[in-house]
């Protein structure tokens, strides 16, 4: 007997960033998070139970390796959910560039959870299935939910999970400037790693984000943009302060990163209010309102970076076939 479903999941950014792991084994963060479910990227996952084994594919090419490693655990874990013993056939699509840091990891297991789930005839609560997602990918556990999404780090398997922040009404909206869509030449899952094992920057940057966590809370339940932006921006120089001080040293940022930063800066000076983040990519996310969006996107267009794409928020996770 096989079964099947499909789901679409939309990639998310970090306000306040997840960095680093409390506990490897049990995927718990170190420190909660705070993202923005974007609708410009998503995942599309089919899966179908009732194969001799697991067989992955995405946009159209067989993986193997340790990606296809990953999955498989992941399949490992929904196999001792529902009791099934048997393979599945995973297809999925990305409009995300995959391993670019551009959160293709959380809207990917995101989409497998709710998928393989749903296929496998389990009906998780939302916070189950980020409780699931999360042992994927950290970040994919804030994918389930749309809009602003809170993650807990949790002190068990139970507490670690994200659910959706009230819409503070600000018409929130991002410009992701794409200065590199190839593939990353450290993960994150590897980079935090090494940045909580080798720098001595790291037990700042976890004191630091902690303090940011709670202020910006307080900054979107107040629907105070300029203290979201800040802190988002801050605490994204905070994280990549934290990559430079390992060793050897972590750097995603590229020269187009640099002009993409002092871009932002300039377009504050002339009174357009925007923020930057950069993830474990070299790719520059910036935080603004809707109206603003046209004019960020020209300004940081006409630098000639790879590409420009703007975004809204995105909705939640969502079964769009059912298991038949
Ligand atoms: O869970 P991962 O492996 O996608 O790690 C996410 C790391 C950052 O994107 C840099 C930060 C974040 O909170 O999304």
């Amino acid at each position: 007997m096989s079964a099947r479903a499909t789901a679409v999941a939309h990639s998310n950014i970090a306000l306040i960033k997840y960095w680093g792991k409390a506990d490897t084994r049990l995927a718990l963060p170190a420190t909660s998070s705070v993202s923005l479910t974007l609708d410009a990227y998503l995942t599309e996952t089919t899966v179908e139970w009732g194969a001799d084994q697991d067989s992955i594919t995405l946009d159209g090419g067989r993986i193997g390796g340790v990606a296809a490693d990953r999955v498989r655990r992941f399949l490992d874990l929904v196999r001792d959910l529902s009791g099934r013993r048997d393979g599945a056939t995973v297809v999925s699509r990305n409009t995300v560039p995959t391993a670019a840091g551009l959160a293709s990891s959380a809207s990917g297991f995101a989409a497998l959870a709710a998928a393989s789930t749903a296929a496998a005839g389990l009906e998780p609560t939302p916070r189950e299935l980020s409780i699931l997602a999360r042992k994927g990918s950290g970040s994919a556990s804030r994918s389930v939910f749309g809009g602003l999404a809170v993650w807990y780090a949790g002190t068990d398997d139970a507490s670690s999970y994200a659910e959706p922040l009230p819409d503070p009404g600000l018409d929130l909206a991002m410009v992701v400037a794409v200065v590199n869509a190839g593939t990353k030449e450290i993960s994150s899952r590897d980079a935090m790693l090494l940045t909580a094992e080798t720098s001595p920057y790291y037990r700042a940057w976890v004191d630091a984000s902690r303090g940011d966590f709670d202020d910006m809370l307080a900054a979107v339940a107040a629907g105070d943009f300029t203290a979201i932006g800040e802190l988002a921006e801050s605490n994204a120089m905070r994280m990549h302060a934290s990559m430079l001080g390992a060793t050897p040293p972590i750097s995603y940022w590229e020269p187009d990163s640099v002009r993409c930063l002092r871009r932002v800066r300039e377009l504050r000076s002339a009174g357009v209010e925007c923020y930057a983040t950069m993830d474990a990519g070299p790719n520059v996310k910036i935080l603004c309102r809707r109206p603003d969006l046209d004019v960020i996107r020209d300004a940081v267009g006409s630098l000639g970076v790879a590409g420009v794409t703007t975004s809204l928020p995105g909705p939640g996770v969502r079964v769009t076939r059912d298991a038949s």
